[in-house]
Order: structure tokens, then C-alpha cells, then sequence
């Protein structure tokens, strides 16, 4: 049976039943998650939490309000708490965000895009079209998000969908260009799952105007900022009468009270984001010039903790290659619209092993040189 590509990356306990390993002996390039955490706060509230009976956060309903979390997230953005929904993993506030936009006409995504979007809008049987970006691109941002596209944006008579920095790409959009594109759509959708990841990435957040803007949300999730993929939490910004509605039509406890405990400290934690930008800021570059020296790879520009890297002929065997050989997944990305056999995507982990997937790379490529 043909196999389906994957429309995520990270499906470790899938790969590692194929390969027939653990799936702690697997090095994940396919999920961008920081490769150091999660922080230390994490450990020390569940600690707290779990001891004496864990009376407040096991065994008790979680506070329905989520008011303690949503004051720590508004405290640390300077925004009103009312403005935040926490949600469980920025994935369910796009369920939401996607109900009210399947209301307001025809979506627009870009392509390639994050696939989830797309999932949440056929949730409400909402409509949606693509507009493409140029590929490979030529700068990492900040950038105008009409200067990337193949063809320019139609007249946006319904919402918008933006991945700030995008995904599969890395582009950084300029808030001064998404300032532009709110003016003309009903609702403006940001994803800003990777931005607090970037150094300098703060400043092009539409986050601070989300309050006040009727037809803003922003969405942030700790999943890569904390690498907690598997504790499921991430909030929406937005108008709190917008919210107030979400949370009416939600579960009563979506955000459970473990995760809920640990938000509040993980979102104060600024030496945490700030040695993860020290990171990035370091080590994507550093990995992006070693992959453009490999032979016969392009690498697309990017801001963020992953890379897109492109060959004139189908990268498949060497994604094969890698896994079967080196225990090293990365992210095929056949599931993208716009994007084929010979394009993957990798995240950026460590330097030791930036460098282990660098030597196994080489390995790999040597048939290429000949
Ligand atoms: C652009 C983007 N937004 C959001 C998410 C999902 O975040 P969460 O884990 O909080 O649901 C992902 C996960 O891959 C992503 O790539």
C-alpha cells in the first residue's frame, strides 16, 4: 500500500515501530522543538504540585476561569487578562478561531502553509483558497508578505491566515506589512507559535494590538518555545468578547490542571526565552551555511529554528536514507501544497547534534560527488 506523507512531523513512536527502535534512540529533525529543554520551572511546579496529595492540580477540576494563568500571560505581554484565552496547544484555538472565520466567507492560506489550519476549517465546513509563495525565497525577513507571493492577493473579502514566521519557510513577516492586510479582512488570524524563538522576532508581533483590534487574533502555543509538544498548551489574544464566546462553545476543562499550574511559571521565565533567542540566534545560521556547503542542496533562508532545504532531484532517498540508517528523522514534505519530493525540512537541535546530522548527511550525499 503507498504510504501517505505525513501532514506533521514528530510521529516518533510511529517511526520508531517501523525501525524497530525506541523512540528515545530517534534524533527528531522532523518537529522544531528547542533542543535543551523543557526548563527547569516545569520540573519544580509539577514537583509541587504532585507532592502532598497534589490536592489543588490532580484532583480538583482545574479553575474553569483559568484566571491565574491568564493573568500570568497578560502580566508578561502587558495586556489585559480578559484578552487571553489559554487553550490546549495553540491547535484547539484554531478550532475556535476557525469556526468564527468559516462564518465570514472564503479563507485565504498561503501555500506552502501549516496544515492545521486547513483541518480546523473543515471542522465548520468553512471554505478556504491559497495564494502561493515564491520558492525558494530570497531573504529571511522581515519581509512584506505581498513582496513573496507568486501572484498578488486577490480582494480579501474574508479572513486571513498568517504564520508568523511561516511555516514550512522560516520568512519572518514584517508587522508593518500584516498592519496593511488588517485593514482589508474581517478577521486576521496570526499564528505566532515560533515567534517568541526568534531574536528581535517580539518586534513584528501583532500581540500587542490583538486586545484591542475587532478583527485580530493572535495565537501562541509553548510547544516549541518550551519543547513541551506533549503537555498541550498555548493562549489566544484576542477581543475578550470574541473569547468569551470560544469559551462558551468549548469543553469546560481544556487546558488540564497540570498544564494549567505550569503555564504561569513558564511564561515569566525571560532567561529562559532569552537563552533560547541566544540559541537561535547562534546556531540557525551557523547550521544554515553548513547545509548550503553540502553538495547539490539549496537551503531557503530562515529566521526560525528550521530550515527548508531543496535539490533538482527527489530528496526522498536521502530522507530514507537518514532514518534507516542514522536513526535520524526528518520532515518530508510532500503534505505541502506547492512542495514535492524535493524539498524537506529540518530543525535546528544542538550544535553536537547539528553536527551528527551534518556527518550522516555527507555520508549519505557521497554517491552525489561521484
Ligand atoms: C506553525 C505552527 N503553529 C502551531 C503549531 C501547533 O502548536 P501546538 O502544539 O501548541 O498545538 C505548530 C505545530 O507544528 C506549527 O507548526
Amino acid at each position: 500500500m503507498a504510504q501517505i506523507p505525513p501532514r506533521h512531523g514528530g510521529n516518533l513512536q510511529q517511526a520508531a515501530r517501523q525501525l524497530g527502535c525506541r523512540p528515545e534512540q530517534l534524533l527528531d529533525f522532523s518537529a522544531s522543538l528547542v533542543p535543551f529543554g523543557p526548563p527547569a520551572a516545569l520540573r519544580r511546579v509539577w514537583r509541587r504540585a504532585l507532592r502532598g496529595g497534589a490536592t489543588a492540580d490532580l484532583v480538583a477540576y482545574p479553575d474553569r476561569s483559568y484566571r491565574d494563568l491568564r493573568e500570568a500571560i497578560a502580566l508578561h505581554h502587558g495586556i489585559d487578562p480578559a484578552a487571553v484565552l489559554p487553550g490546549n496547544g495553540a491547535a484547539e484555538l484554531f478550532t475556535w478561531a476557525a469556526r468564527d472565520a468559516a462564518a465570514l466567507g472564503l479563507n485565504t492560506l498561503l501555500a506552502p502553509g501549516f496544515a492545521d489550519y486547513q483541518r480546523a476549517l473543515a471542522c465548520w465546513d468553512g471554505r478556504w483558497c491559497t495564494s502561493l509563495l515564491q520558492l525558494p525565497h530570497r531573504n529571511a525577513g522581515p519581509q512584506a508578505v505581498t513582496e513573496a507571493l507568486v501572484e498578488p492577493l486577490p480582494p480579501l473579502g474574508g479572513p486571513l491566515w498568517i504564520t508568523n514566521p511561516h511555516n514550512p519557510t522560516g520568512q519572518l513577516w514584517s508587522r508593518e506589512s500584516l498592519l496593511q492586510l488588517l485593514e482589508q479582512v474581517p478577521l486576521l488570524v496570526v499564528d505566532e507559535a515560533f515567534l517568541p524563538l526568534l531574536p528581535g522576532g517580539e518586534q513584528q508581533s501583532l500581540l500587542p494590538l490583538a486586545a484591542e483590534h475587532p478583527q485580530l487574533v493572535v495565537i501562541r502555543s509553548l510547544t516549541k518555545l518550551c519543547a513541551i509538544a506533549g503537555v498541550r498548551l498555548g493562549y489566544a489574544v484576542a477581543l475578550p468578547q470574541r473569547l468569551h464566546q470560544w469559551s462558551q462553545w468549548r469543553d469546560p476543562w481544556p487546558v488540564n490542571g497540570l498544564a494549567a499550574a505550569a503555564g504561569g511559571a513558564l511564561i515569566a521565565d525571560r532567561s529562559w526565552q532569552q537563552r533560547v533567542q541566544r540559541w537561535l540566534g547562534r546556531e540557525g545560521p551557523w547550521l544554515q551555511q553548513a547545509l548550503a556547503r553540502r553538495p547539490g542542496l539549496r537551503v531557503s533562508p530562515s529566521a526560525a529554528n528550521y530550515v527548508l532545504i531543496s535539490a533538482d532531484h527527489s530528496l526522498q532517498p536521502l530522507r530514507i536514507a537518514l532514518e534507516q540508517q542514522h536513526r535520524i528523522l526528518l520532515r518530508d514534505c510532500r503534505s505541502f501544497e506547492g512542495l514535492d519530493e524535493r524539498w524537506l525540512r529540518l530543525a535546528v537541535l544542538d550544535r553536537r547534534r547539528n553536527q551528527q546530522l551534518l556527518r550522516a548527511l555527507d555520508q549519505a550525499l557521497v554517491p552525489d560527488r561521484a
